[in-house]
């Protein structure tokens, strides 16, 4: 249970309440929905047990896993577009979590309510303008993820987590509730469930499906080998797989049945882009009966599971730099947190100022986002499918996986090897020419 609950909370985190909502809203809704979910079933599930296994089997990090599967080249760099995946979304991360930071500040000091007259993005427009303020609160997140990861506190985030997420889960769904009884709150539930099928037929809806799905679930960047490494037992993994992408699913999808009957009942447009999640739940908060506690908590259970992912973004680089380098864990957490400050000001900087934004162009956390989510998680993925697929022993890898019984066997070990690579090709590729 402790594994599980460390896992959920690597996996819970930003991508399911402020991505899963917003790229939902831009990509169709209902067929949107339908799409995540066949991708995170068929291909997520068997990549994610495919790193518990490699991890489980070699007692080794994200990159040596792949090394001692298979010495030769290329097979064994398998672990590095992963890093490059951590490095990248390490650039936006920390501006998002400082921004949940800041609106936690602006729940315990004041009002988050926007100015008469004003547009209802006021606020957070102000807010991501204000620069140095964003760089104060992401100085401050980074000190405190590194702190933990510093002092390598694996029980103390176990423990954390395992009072949290309950916690986390009662406050989802007592907003969602609100959120449904919001007038206008039918309208954002016909958009959830009612499909637009073109977008099914768009390659670029399966490719953005895939990226949400493994950036949501943490799938492609070794944390999922770190933890299968520590596991004594294997039997329990594909079990402990599915809940993982069950419950990470859940909570996804009630942060769209909060977002979007407030989005609909506030009559702004369910496509904003990453500031959704920003505009809309203050609002909802200021309309509440006792919104100013609710806006407290929530955010500040979101910027403990914010942390808790970042952890295990930064812990990434750490582990290269110690099991590669030799680096002490003290040494290795300052320059990976002292890098991930000067790799994220570009970014939040270029939200706020114009100099960084060019007319027409996405934000530089836009580009980031996309280029880690539709182009390394899934090069990652590909190299994880093959190596595990390919690589290694039909039986090894099984027993490993956990997985039991002979047509369980032939389904997940026929998806490594076949399906998932395959499958991964036709999405990736079809995706980027179109987009
Ligand atoms: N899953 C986290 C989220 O939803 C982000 C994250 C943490 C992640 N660790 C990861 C993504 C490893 C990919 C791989 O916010």
């Amino acid at each position: 249970m402790g594994f599980g609950l460390a896992v959920l909370g690597s996996a819970i985190g930003l991508g399911n309440i402020w991505r899963f909502p917003y790229v939902m809203g831009e990509y169709g809704g209902a067929a949107f929905l339908l799409v995540y979910l066949l991708v995170v079933l068929i291909m997520g599930l068997p990549l994610l047990l495919g790193e518990f296994a490699a991890g489980y089997h070699t007692h080794a990090d994200g990159v040596g896993a792949y090394e001692k599967i298979t010495p030769e080249r290329p097979w064994r760099w398998a672990g590095w577009p992963g890093v490059a995946a951590a490095v990248v979304i390490l650039m936006y991360y920390p501006v998002v979590t400082a921004w949940v930071a800041q609106y936690l500040w602006l729940a315990l000091t004041g009002d988050m309510s926007v100015p008469a007259g004003a547009a209802q993005d006021a606020r957070f427009v102000a807010l991501t303008h204000d620069g140095l303020a964003v760089l104060l609160a992401q100085a401050i997140v980074l000190c405190v993820a590194t702190g933990i990861v510093a002092a390598g506190v694996v029980s103390g985030i176990e423990r954390t987590c395992k009072v949290l997420m309950p916690l986390f889960a009662v406050l989802l769904v007592g907003l969602a509730i609100y959120g449904l009884s919001l007038p206008g709150a039918q309208q954002g539930v016909d958009f959830m469930f009612h499909a637009d099928w073109s977008a099914v037929l768009r390659p670029e809806t399966w490719l953005v499906a895939l990226g949400q799905a493994l950036f949501t679930v943490g799938i492609g960047m070794g944390v999922m080998v770190t933890y299968g490494a520590y596991l004594p037992d294997s039997h329990a993994l594909p079990r402990i797989g599915f809940t993982v992408i069950a419950g990470d699913t859940f909570v996804g999808l009630l942060a769209c049945l909060i977002i979007f009957p407030a989005v609909f009942s506030l009559g702004l447009a369910p496509a904003q882009g990453p500031g959704l999640a920003f505009v809309i739940l203050p609002e909802v908060f200021e309309r509440m009966p006792g919104g100013n506690v609710a806006a407290v908590a929530f955010f500040l259970l979101l910027l403990i599971a914010a942390l808790a992912s970042m952890v295990s973004l930064l812990e990434v680089p750490i582990a290269v730099l110690m099991s590669r380098h030799g680096w002490r864990r003290l040494p290795a957490a300052l320059l990976t947190g002292s890098v991930a400050f000067l790799i994220s000001l570009p970014v939040a900087l270029g939200e706020g100022t114009a100099w960084l934004q060019l007319d027409g162009m996405p934000t530089l956390l836009d580009l980031a986002d996309r280029f880690a989510s539709y182009v390394l998680l899934p090069l990652s993925a590909l190299a994880i499918a093959l190596v595990v697929g390919w690589r290694w022993q039909e039986k090894a890898a099984c027993d490993a996986a956990g997985v039991q019984g002979i047509r369980a066997r032939r389904l997940w070990w026929t998806s490594v090897r076949w399906l998932v690579p395959v499958l991964l090709v036709i999405v990736l590729v079809s995706g980027l020419v179109t987009a």
